[in-house]
């Protein structure tokens, strides 16, 4: 299968392009700057892409693969770590988080989606249960939360208009994973969190059209 992974260059990222290439698919690894982790991998079916999810492009500017299986919206940030609270988010730093988690995910569908209608492929978007207002019991962090919360609503659209066009979408949270982003301190490691949202994505058809899944397979309400 040919997959493709944005923010590919570290923690979940890095997880599923090592998960993919372990299981002998063609990856397409898509970096914002710098390789970082990806210069440690050797791999015949490892190819590297330069691709800021932040900044609008056009598909054919880049070298992808005509047909893509899977397609893994993983690329994210927190934002400004002890300043989300009502206090001291700002405009500036609401929109920063927006456009890349939230706007990212978007602009990449709207570029790749007829090349995962030739392939009927599948397309994951990493968002995360801090997006879920049911599950917000604590308050704060506004802009992760709200843009992880319009990922998730912009996934079941991207559900609802690619499904009769034969492409497949979940929303998934990956759980509470030891990375940069977790400050190395999450509740599991990049693998678990990797296999237990590859082996939800191979069930997809299990689960509600746009549904929003964790990687243990549990369904989230949002
Ligand atoms: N870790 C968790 O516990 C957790 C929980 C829930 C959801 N998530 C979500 O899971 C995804 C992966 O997170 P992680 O924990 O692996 O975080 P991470 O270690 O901080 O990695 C984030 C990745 O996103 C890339 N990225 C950031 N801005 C980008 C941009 N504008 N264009 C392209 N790539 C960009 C980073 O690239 P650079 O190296 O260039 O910065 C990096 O590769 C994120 O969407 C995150 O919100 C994580």
């Amino acid at each position: 299968m040919n997959i493709v992974i944005t923010g590919a260059n570290r923690g979940l990222g890095l997880g599923f392009v090592r998960h993919y290439l372990e299981q002998g698919h063609d990856v397409w690894a898509c970096y914002r700057s710098s390789l970082v982790g990806l210069n440690e991998i050797q791999h015949k079916q490892l190819h590297t892409v330069q691709l800021d999810v932040s900044q609008d492009f056009i598909a054919a500017d880049l070298d992808l693969p005509e047909r893509i299986d899977v397609l893994i919206n993983n690329a994210g940030i927190y934002g400004p770590y002890g300043e989300q609270d009502l206090a001291s988010m700002t405009s500036a730093a609401m929109l920063d988080v927006f456009n890349v988690d939230c706007i990212g995910p978007l602009r990449v569908v709207q570029q790749l989606q007829s090349r995962l209608i030739k392939a009927g492929g599948t397309i994951a978007n990493i968002s995360s249960k801090m997006g879920s207002s049911g599950d917000n019991g604590s308050g704060g962090t506004y802009a992760y939360r709200a843009a992880k919360a319009g990922l998730i609503i912009i996934s079941k659209s991207m559900a609802i208009d690619l499904k009769p066009l034969g492409v497949a979408v979940i929303t998934l949270h990956p759980g509470w994973v030891s990375t940069d982003m977790a400050r190395q301190s999450g509740l599991i490691d990049v693998q678990t969190s990797v296999a237990g949202m590859v082996q939800v994505m191979g069930h997809i058809h299990d689960y509600d059209v746009g549904a929003f899944v964790a990687f243990d397979g549990q369904v989230i309400a949002f």
